[in-house]
């Protein structure tokens, strides 16, 4: 056996430092803004059923086609590490009987998804998504809530972004659509890149968004989703557009936005931003009223977003909370147990440090630098005798000795 290092796997990444700093950040406030929003939190495994992908992100989508972690586990079952969080979170809603029951859920979740793609700045082979679905509500209300959620969580971490907006028609005008769209492009065919003409096929509307030069000049008079919605769709769409207005949210109308995945009908979004590269979208979603029967359950609408972590991160920078920090160290060896009885009372309100080592004042200084303290506390000699506590704080630079019990 080789004695050689071993790396971790091509775009597969170790989280550490400012980076899963930055990661608890991001998810104990974004976990907030969606409890604040009436959702709860669902956990779904990381490996499922390969079927279960391919039935509803799609055959014809990249995911399925390119992109899976498929193998077959020791039971010859065919399995898959989770490409996205939908599929799975549908399987559970279905599984718990809770399309039959009736009213309204609403879940988030977070954790890695996998996609063999080629890694490059802003796409990875383990990602992480945070995400969010809601089921039994099909009022466009809550496609706007819903989209409102994301903002708010965006605009929380001070994200400039777009958001791109599109209706995708439901079972009644899709079908006549796709007939439009192949119609207009069948003359052209033989142009279209590989992927495309495969398109044609499977599902034509992944055409649209091709990033082929080639294949968006021929899309040019194109015949638009938007303009052959039913007017059940048209309707919705219009209300939807007039809610975000009316809430101050902007956005574009993207008449080439698909998504990359098969469930979607109606509403779909993207939010994306242009500081960070080619990859440019931070989070996208839609909704998928056919996905819970399509996957054996009774029919139930529903609607949710993921956002990319990994790319969200690249634009986030903590904010500035003020948080108090407490060193607490003793100056004697006699003060040390008083200084760890101080510290563990400190830190249940305050993140508090403390020093096991009876130190001078000097040191002491240097080594509550080193942890970004606030607020130096020391206990030595004279402060055990009246039981009182020097205290220091490095932002204003007061210093006084207090009370043990007012500290
Ligand atoms: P998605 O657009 O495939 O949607 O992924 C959501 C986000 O995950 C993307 O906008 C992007 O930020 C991030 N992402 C995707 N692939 C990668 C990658 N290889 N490396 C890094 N980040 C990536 C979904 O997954 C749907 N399940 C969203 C949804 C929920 N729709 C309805 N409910």
């Amino acid at each position: 056996m080789s004695n050689k290092n071993i790396q971790s796997l091509r775009g597969m990444k170790d989280l550490v430092d400012e980076q899963s700093q930055l990661f608890t950040y991001f998810i104990d406030n974004a976990t907030q803004i969606a409890k604040n929003y009436g959702f709860s939190y669902i956990e779904t495994p990381i490996l499922e059923e390969t079927a279960l992908f391919k039935r509803s992100v799609g055959e014809s989508s990249d995911i399925v086609n390119k992109e899976m972690y498929q193998f077959i586990d020791k039971g010859e079952n065919d399995v898959c590490l989770r490409p996205e969080g939908t599929a799975g979170v549908v399987r559970s809603f279905i599984q718990d009987k809770r399309d039959r029951a009736g009213g309204v859920t609403r879940w988030y979740y977070y954790g890695p998804m996998f996609r063999y793609e080629r890694p490059q700045k802003g796409r990875l082979r383990e990602f992480h998504q945070f995400g969010a679905e809601v089921f039994g509500v099909s009022s466009v209300y809550e496609d706007a809530n819903v989209i409102m959620m994301l903002k708010d969580i965006l605009e929380f971490f001070g994200i400039k972004f777009n958001l791109l907006l599109n209706s995708l028609g439901c079972k009644e005008c899709m079908p006549t659509y796709k007939t439009n769209l192949v119609q207009h492009l069948s003359s052209f065919r033989s142009e279209l890149c590989e992927d495309c003409d495969r398109r044609i096929e499977t599902n034509p509307i992944r055409v649209l968004d091709c990033k082929n030069e080639k294949c968006q000049s021929l899309l040019i008079n194109a015949p638009k989703i938007t303009n052959n919605l039913c007017e059940r769709c048209d309707t919705d769409f219009e209300k939807l557009k007039e809610i975000l207005d009316f809430n101050g949210v902007n956005y574009e109308v993207d008449s080439n936005l698909v998504r990359g995945l098969d469930y979607y009908s109606q509403t779909a979004f993207e939010f994306i931003s242009d500081e960070i590269g080619a990859q440019s979208a931070i989070a996208g979603g839609g909704r998928y009223d056919r996905l819970v029967e399509f996957l054996g359950g009774r029919e139930t609408p529903g609607i949710g977003f993921a956002i990319g972590i990994e790319r969200l991160l690249e634009l986030v920078q903590v904010k500035e909370q003020n948080k108090e920090v407490v060193y607490v160290g003793a100056l004697c060896e006699e003060a040390l147990n008083t200084a760890v009885k101080v510290a563990n009372e400190k830190r249940k309100t305050t993140k508090t440090f403390i020093e096991y080592t009876p130190r001078g004042f000097g040191k002491h200084f240097k080594l509550a630098e080193k942890q970004n303290t606030t607020v130096v506390a020391l206990i030595g000699e004279d402060e055990l005798k009246n039981g009182t506590i020097y205290v220091k704080n490095l932002l204003d630079k007061e210093e006084r000795t207090i009370k043990l019990e007012d500290f």
